[in-house]
């Protein structure tokens, strides 16, 4: 959940590199940050024993790294530095506790994503030996691990050997200023790494690298790294030496910037109508595969988490509706406890914007202990959902940067509703309504329309409880709507099927009670109407989405009539209400508080 970055090379500005670097990460954590950097251009393989001038200099801050500069220190010339962005786990978010974390000599610096379960033991084994500790952190004891066995060993191996000491799924970098090399290593969070012809960069994921290079290794599960002059990879435990293979990834550096966007939540909101198009037009074939994986298997799951789980879930009522076909569903950190049943013949479908997310990989890792089969429907090419699938479907979304997911999340739902119409053979006539729904996406999000939305955002901003409510298909979408809502706006916002209002929540209605409800042309609607006039009678006040106006709305919110596909284009008003809210309410709608991008601890 933190974001690492690590340069070293020929050029003599790497703290600015690493710092760059970090803003584009920033989006994985973003509570403090820090950069070492090694203050002195060693020649590269060259080891230089005038310890005293060449310990690191750091630059620790609490907050967001935004406009962030580097102190004077940190600007001196340099060809190695390593920094992070820290979403905290263990020990507060403090100064002290920002990383990179360095060992008693100051000549090791570590940073690290994941969290070292065994490090109470470590840390009183160090503390035994006479080190000394300033943070709170689980990482700290790692850079004195390495101190300790450098008495012994050369660096590479000292960090090898600390590494194989860690309980827990942890991804570090780490630098010594004695060396020129840094070394990465990990067993569960990302790492990247990025070259050119005399530079590398290690990072979290590979948004913060296509500024410099296409080229790029993804460290696998027990892997570690050696960057120098060149590259060495190796297998964890043992160290033995594997062929490094670069991949070329095709995301441009426009993805991964704000352009003309004052956020990247708004950004991408906007990039979902050509989301869509590239599914109607591209992904035919590909979902066909799918589809015959789905025909041969006994048992199909959807799992997901957040957003994804919601995706999932409008998944199985396009099954049931268009496929007639069951499928079963469950948020992937509940599918943990429920998967006892599973055998050779079942099938996981695992959607995730990331393919990290500790609740997705966790399960599937030991779903492939059952020889299940799994197919990833996942963004982020190289991502651990996408190794470790046996059939790989990316959604091409482009980097997705805002906390609050949206491009792939409607991506998601494209894909499963041209799956479901690939189960029957008619894909085409999915292919043809994602179109309609790229083109609706496009009428939603035109200026006259986002006028309306900031009108009723300026309303719904001053509440405390917001309720959304749908049927069927309509359901999901409610659900997802509260979750944007809620976590970009903090205003507390429930989602609820329209039929469970009277089983209890309809308690909650008073005078001036907003409720979204979701009332496309389908076999809902008029059950759905009978919810909101039940709301309205009790002084809510009703938000209708869909492409008929009604008396019981108060404001109307109009999305178009296109069959099935209408509950895709549903969600977009309120995206971008969600959006506006945090606007309005001066709230940063691409970092909400307490949340981070990649959800890589439990
Ligand atoms: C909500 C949101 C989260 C994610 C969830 C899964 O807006 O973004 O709920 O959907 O953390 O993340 P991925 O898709 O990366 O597995």
């Amino acid at each position: 959940m933190c974001g690492i970055f690590a340069y070293i090379g020929k050029k003599d500005d790497a703290a600015e590199i690493v710092l760059s670097g970090l803003k584009l990460l920033e989006y994985r954590g973003y509570d403090s940050w820090g950069v070492a950097s090694k203050i002195q251009n060693l020649k590269l393989n060259v080891l230089d024993n005038n310890k005293s001038k060449i310990k690191f200099q750091i630059d620790k801050h609490i907050g967001k790294i935004g406009d962030a500069k580097l102190s004077a220190e940190l600007k001196r010339s340099s060809n190695l530095a390593i920094g992070h962005t820290r979403w905290a786990t263990h020990g507060g978010v403090v100064e002290k506790n920002a990383h990179p974390h360095l060992d008693c000599t100051r000549t090791i610096a570590v940073v690290h994503n994941g969290i070292v379960e065994n490090y109470i033991d470590l840390k009183k084994m160090l503390l035994s030996k006479g080190h000394q500790f300033i943070s709170e952190t689980d990482t700290e004891v790692i850079p004195h691990l390495i101190e300790e066995n450098l008495k012994t060993k050369g660096f590479a191996s000292s960090v090898r050997d600390a590494f194989n000491q860690l309980k827990g799924m942890n991804a570090i970098v780490v630098a010594y200023s004695l060396s020129s090399e840094i070394v990465a290593a990990k067993n569960g969070s990302p790492l990247v790494v990025g070259k050119t012809k005399d530079e590398f960069m290690v990072a979290s994921d590979t948004a913060g690298i296509i500024k410099y290079t296409n080229q790029v290794l993804f460290i696998k599960d027990n892997e570690m790294v050696i960057l120098g002059k060149d590259v060495t990879l190796l297998t964890l435990p043992d160290g033995k030496k594997i062929k490094p293979q670069f991949n070329k990834i095709t995301w441009k550096v426009e993805d991964a910037t704000l352009g003309k966007y004052k956020h990247y939540m708004l950004k991408e909101i906007y990039e979902q109508s050509k989301v869509i198009r590239n599914i109607a037009q591209n992904y035919t074939q590909q979902i066909e595969s799918v589809g015959k994986i789905i025909k041969k298997s006994k048992g199909t799951f959807f799992i997901g988490a957040g957003s994804a789980a919601y995706a999932c879930l409008s998944g199985t009522y396009f099954f049931s509706k268009i496929a007639h076909l069951h499928v079963n569903m469950s948020s992937a950190s509940e599918f943990n406890y429920l998967e006892d049943f599973l055998n050779s013949r079942s099938l996981i479908i695992a959607l995730s914007q990331s393919g990290e997310t500790i609740d997705i990989v966790e399960p599937l890792t030991r779903a492939k202990i059952k020889k299940s089969k799994i197919v990833a429907i996942v963004n982020v090419l190289g991502s651990t959902l996408y190794r470790m699938s046996d059939y790989k479907l990316l959604l091409g979304a482009g980097p997705e940067k805002a906390v609050a997911s949206t491009k792939a999340y409607i991506a998601k739902l494209a894909v499963l509703y041209a799956l479901s119409y690939a189960m029957v053979d008619e894909i085409e006539k999915a292919n043809q309504d994602l179109l309609e729904v790229a083109k609706e996406a496009e009428r939603i999000l035109d200026a006259k329309y986002a006028k309306q939305i900031q009108r009723i955002a300026q309303q719904l901003a001053k509440a405390v409880h917001i309720y959304t409510i749908g049927r069927g298909a309509s359901y999901p979408t409610a659900l997802e709507a509260a979750m944007k809502i809620k976590e970009v706006s903090y205003v507390h916002t429930e989602g609820l099927a329209g039929g469970e209002l009277k089983h209890g929540p309809l308690a909650l209605i008073s005078k001036g009670s907003p409720c979204i409800v979701f009332a496309p042309d389908d076999e809902t609607y008029d059950a759905i109407i009978s919810n909101a006039t039940e709301i309205k009678s009790r002084g809510g006040v009703i938000i209708g989405v869909g492409p008929l106006n009604n008396d019981v709305f108060d404001y109307w919110l109009e999305v178009k009539n296109i069959g099935e596909a209408s509950i895709i284009a549903q969600i977009i008003p309120i995206q971008l209400l969600a959006y506006h809210m945090a606007i309005i309410k001066k709230l940063d709608p691409d970092k909400p508080r307490n949340l981070a991008k990649s959800v890589t601890v439990k």
